[in-house]
């Protein structure tokens, strides 16, 4: 089956309402007749700006987080039902920053997993191992960890809502990539993992790859067969960058 392609700009705590708009200006010059999926995601200081930019063009929101709770005494959280607001439609969910900087259990991931889908929006749920844990050779139990706290929570059903995020820890923003077959064989292996509870489900999926995907490397990282696009960082801030991966997801 062929799944479309996404691409996701992560653009992490950078920008200014200046820079922003210059980057967006760049590459909806660029990308109208592309056939990704394309998606930012701002922080949330600059959602309403670019859900403003972005109006029209094609081109999809998305937030860094959201809060698991609905709405009252949470200092410093963003509810989900203020993203649905500002046209927000994807969310990060599970990103190893938050993972490991702001304590995010498998536990919390699941539950704002769980809270996005009920608000209608569509996680993008971000899995990867460690650099120790791969050399300690437990990339697949890790990966299958993560994705089985979130199925034990939401059922494999609901996972035909979920864009999955395959992003190895010591790939992001050392400029250290994984090669497109490491990929592909985790991409495979969470596809297949997730099949032994539903095949039709799985099959359905998008399974992107992020850590250090650039305008160089993604062509081939998209030619694998469960390689269904990026999530991209540090190069989702320079247009020529973002624009050059999104040409090369056809
Ligand atoms: P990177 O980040 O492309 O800068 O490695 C990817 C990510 O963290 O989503």
């Amino acid at each position: 089956m062929t799944r479309k392609k996404i691409v996701a700009g992560n653009w992490k705590m950078n920008g200014s309402l200046e820079t922003n708009e210059r980057l967006l200006d760049g590459v909806l010059a660029e990308i109208e007749s592309e056939n990704a999926l394309v998606i930012v995601a701002p922080p949330f200081t600059y959602l309403s700006q670019v859900s403003g930019l972005v109006k029209g063009t094609g081109v999809s929101l998305a937030a860094q987080n959201a809060s698991q709770y609905l709405s009252g005494a949470y200092t410093g959280e963003t509810s989900l039902t203020m993203l649905k607001d500002l046209s927000v439609e994807y969310v990060l969910v599970g990103h190893s920053e938050r993972r490991t900087y702001y304590g995010e259990t498998d536990h919390v991931v699941a539950e704002k997993t769980k809270a996005i889908l009920e608000s209608g929006l569509t996680p993008i749920l971000c899995i990867g191992e460690s650099l120790e844990e791969r050399q300690a050779e437990q990339t697949l139990v890790v990966c299958a960890n993560q994705i089985n706290a979130v199925l034990n929570e939401i059922g494999v059903s609901s996972f035909a809502k979920v864009v999955v995020a395959y992003e190895p820890v010591w790939a992001i923003g050392t400029g250290l990539s994984a090669t497109a077959q490491q990929a592909q064989d985790v991409h495979e292996f969470v596809r297949k993992h997730i099949a032994t509870q539903n095949a039709e489900i799985a099959e359905k999926v998008q399974i992107l790859y992020g850590g250090s995907v650039k305008a160089n490397n993604s062509e081939e990282l998209f030619s694998m067969p469960d390689i269904d696009g990026a999530l991209v960082g540090g190069a989702s801030l320079i247009v020529e960058e973002f624009v050059g991966i999104i040409k090369s997801a056809g």
